[in-house]
C-alpha cells in the first residue's frame, strides 16, 4: 500500500474505468476518461496531504502492478472514518481484499489511533458484507441515501467500540 503518483493516471484508470469493479461504488458510474482519473489522484493525494489518510494505492509485490485501492476516508467525523477497497477484477478471489483490508485496519488502529472504522455497501454487494463481517465488523443498520433514490445500504462498525457511538443519523 502506497500513496498516489501522478504517473498512476493509467493504472488507475483501469480499475476505476471498469463498470464491473464500480457497480457498488458511488453511484456505481465508473471513470469517463484518463483526465477525470487524472482529477481524482490529484485530489486524493491533496486529501492524503492535509488528512494524512486516504484510499492508497496497492501494488502487488511480485509484478509492481497497481492492482487496487484501500483506505481511509472522513465522511463522518475525525474519530469515525470510512473503510473502501477496490481491486481490479483479474485480481478478486485470491485474498487480496482480505490482506489488505486486514493490514490498513492495523494500521489505522494501532498507528493512527483512530477510535472508529465504518464502512458502507449496498446491501446487494453480498461479496463486500461477507469480507467485513470477516474482518470482525457488525451489522449496524440500514440507511436511506439523502438523494431521494431508493438505495439502502446496511453500515457496519468495527466491534471494538461502544455502542453508544454508533449513532450515525446526523
Ligand atoms: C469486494 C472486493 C474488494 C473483494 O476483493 P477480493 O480480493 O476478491 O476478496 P478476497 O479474495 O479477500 O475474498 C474475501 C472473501 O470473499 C469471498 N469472495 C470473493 N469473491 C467472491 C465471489 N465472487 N463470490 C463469493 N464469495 C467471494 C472470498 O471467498 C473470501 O471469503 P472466505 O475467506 O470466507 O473464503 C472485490 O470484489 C472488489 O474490488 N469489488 C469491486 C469494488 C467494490 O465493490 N468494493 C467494495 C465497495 S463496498
Amino acid at each position: 500500500m502506497r500513496h498516489w503518483s501522478p504517473d498512476d493516471v493509467e493504472g488507475a484508470f483501469r480499475l476505476f474505468g471498469d463498470p464491473e469493479v464500480m457497480r457498488y461504488v458511488g453511484d456505481g458510474r465508473p471513470h469517463a476518461d484518463h483526465a477525470y482519473t487524472r482529477g481524482w489522484i490529484e485530489r486524493a493525494i491533496a486529501y492524503d496531504e492535509k488528512h494524512g489518510i486516504c484510499r492508497w494505492a496497492v501494488d502487488e509485490k511480485e509484478s509492481g502492478q497497481l492492482i487496487g485501492s484501500c483506505g481511509f476516508m472522513y465522511p463522518y467525523k475525525d474519530d469515525d472514518v470510512d473503510l473502501g477497497y477496490y481491486f481490479g477484477r483479474a485480481y478478486w478471489g485470491r485474498g487480496f481484499a482480505t490482506e489488505i483490508a486486514s493490514a490498513c485496519l492495523k494500521y489505522g488502529f494501532e498507528t493512527l489511533k483512530l477510535k472508529q472504522v465504518s464502512a458502507t455497501v449496498d446491501v446487494r454487494h453480498e461479496v463486500s458484507q461477507h469480507l467485513l463481517k470477516k474482518l470482525g465488523f457488525e451489522f449496524v443498520k440500514i440507511i436511506d441515501n439523502d438523494d431521494g433514490t431508493v438505495d439502502h445500504y446496511c453500515l457496519v462498525v468495527n466491534p471494538s467500540m461502544r455502542e453508544g457511538q454508533v449513532d450515525r443519523s446526523t
